[in-house]
């Protein structure tokens, strides 16, 4: 077995035993009141979306993100989601049919092995790029498959600049995540590969929101 398999599936075994109570634990990550209800909002509307467009969400987890999506491509937009555990995917889809939405396909797959679909207007992850180490690809892949204008959103958790180490515990904690600096290497992806990319620090810099767009 490659060392790859193994790492997607203790992920795949981690969010299959998060999936049940996904929507409610989430809301205490990564500490209760963390604003993240508004860090969506913001990443949503940093994607710039119009009714009619089709949006990809990289590994959407239950989908959380998809009202605010749905209100923003309208009914006659699409919605794509992508995640590699099953049981997420469950939940995801669990909510499109309670909502009655029609617009949503769900995809089960490695966000590093996901063929984009062409023309897409608007790409968004939340809170899950950290987790892939071929991040950059997944950025770089995403950025190919954006239509002239169309924009890619990342919003994750980060260690606040300069914070001790028992002030990022909370967030995201391990030490392993502090040194590895997964933000670091989502932006140097999208530096390498929009345009005009925008690094906004939030909530005492203890998350980032990074968008750029696919120029000419
Ligand atoms: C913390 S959850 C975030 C879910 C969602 N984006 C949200 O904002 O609530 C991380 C998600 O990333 C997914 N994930 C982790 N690695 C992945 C990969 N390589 N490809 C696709 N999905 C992945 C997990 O299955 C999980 O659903």
């Amino acid at each position: 077995m490659s060392r790859v398999d193994t790492t997607q599936e203790r992920l795949i075994r981690t969010y299959r035993k998060k999936a049940r109570h996904y929507d409610l634990t989430s809301r205490l990550y990564p500490v209760p009141g963390y604003p993240q209800r508004a860090q969506r909002s913001q990443a949503v509307r940093a994607l710039d979306l119009h009714p009619g467009d089709t949006v990809v969400d990289v590994a959407c987890g239950t989908g959380l993100n998809f009202s605010l999506l749905e209100r923003a491509v309208g009914p006659r937009g699409r919605i794509v989601g992508v995640d590699l555990t099953d049981a997420m995917l469950g939940r995801a889809a669990q909510r499109i049919e309670e909502n009655g939405w029609t617009n949503i396909d769900l995809v089960q797959s490695d966000a590093v092995d996901f063929v984009f679909p062409t023309e897409v207007d608007g790409i968004l992850s939340t809170y899950a790029l950290s987790h892939v180490a071929a991040c950059g690809d997944v950025i770089a892949n995403g950025a190919a498959a954006l239509s002239r204008g169309g924009r890619w959103a990342v919003l994750d958790l980060k260690a606040p600049d300069n914070a001790p180490r028992w002030l990022a515990r909370p967030f995201g904690s391990i030490d392993e995540w502090i040194a590895r600096r997964p933000w670091a290497a989502v932006r140097v992806a999208m530096e390498e590969t929009l345009g005009d990319l925008s690094w906004t620090e939030l909530a005492f810099g203890t998350a980032f929101l990074a968008a750029g767009s696919r120029g000419a």
